[in-house]
């Protein structure tokens, strides 16, 4: 069964609208865990808008699964990565006018700098996956920089607007997926995720691990976020 991550980004968002210090990320990490999630994500942004350092320094001191950072392949987030010690970097392209992360790394356009990363990260113990589209020479690309896994994205195919354009996405997953097994890669998938979206990948062998953050946490808005986790495990136990 693959495994379920919990982005938390989404509950300092909350709390930045206001500049105080509520709700707070590193209690939902603690209750994410709690509520049977395999590992915590947090995107440490350049601009700082949702996560902060202290909530990444806490979360590593507090949590007892897996601490997994987005960051770009930037110097600075690569010295913050090597002292903090995530158990895996997700490697993410950052754009300030974003609202969210907009598509996978281009691997043509950044091997250079990524690769340079992957190395330093690997020199420094950890682990490295690089959030790509699903797109076979991106795998490819993916594999030689000697990426431990790739993170898939999935946000096409969830804001598929028709079912044609739906099910086009669907395959160019399950073919990344199957190519990225073929290559020893570790294969992670997110982005976009919600509780009807996730059902499409029932019978898909090969994902490791899910990785879910706006869905879960605007679910735990209502319901608790014991129950938006323990709802979403469920549904992936179904896969
Ligand atoms: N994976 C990556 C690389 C992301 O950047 C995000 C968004 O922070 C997610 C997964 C989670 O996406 P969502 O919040 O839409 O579930």
């Amino acid at each position: 069964m693959p495994g379920l991550a919990v982005n938390v980004d989404h509950v300092a968002t909350l709390r930045e609208a206001r500049k105080i210090n509520i709700p707070d990320p590193v209690t939902a990490a603690a209750m994410v865990e709690l509520a049977g999630a395999d590992g915590v994500v947090v995107h440490l942004r350049e601009d700082r808008r949702h996560i902060q350092d202290r909530d990444v320094r806490l979360i590593r001191e507090t949590i007892t699964t897996k601490l997994i950072l987005e960051m770009a392949a930037s110097s600075e987030m690569i010295a913050i990565a090597l002292e903090i010690k995530p158990n895996l970097v997700t490697l993410v392209p950052e754009k300030r006018e974003e609202l969210t992360t907009e598509g996978g790394l281009d691997l043509h356009l950044h091997k250079n700098v990524v690769s340079d990363a992957v190395q330093t990260l690997h020199k420094g113990g950890i682990p490295v996956s690089i959030f790509v589209d699903p797109d076979l020479d991106q795998i490819k690309l993916a594999h030689r920089i000697v990426a431990n896994c790739v993170e898939i994205h999935t946000g096409t195919f969830c804001d598929a607007e028709t079912p044609r354009k739906r099910s086009e996405a669907f395959e160019k997953i399950v073919n990344s997926v199957k190519l990225a097994q073929k290559l020893n890669l570790g294969v992670n998938a997110g982005h976009g995720l919600g509780y009807q979206t996730i059902k499409a990948f029932k019978g898909l062998s090969g994902i490791d691990e899910f990785s879910i953050g706006h869905s879960i946490i605007a679910r735990a808005v209502f319901v608790g976020i014991d129950r938006a986790v323990s709802e979403m495990i469920a549904l992936i136990k179904e896969l």
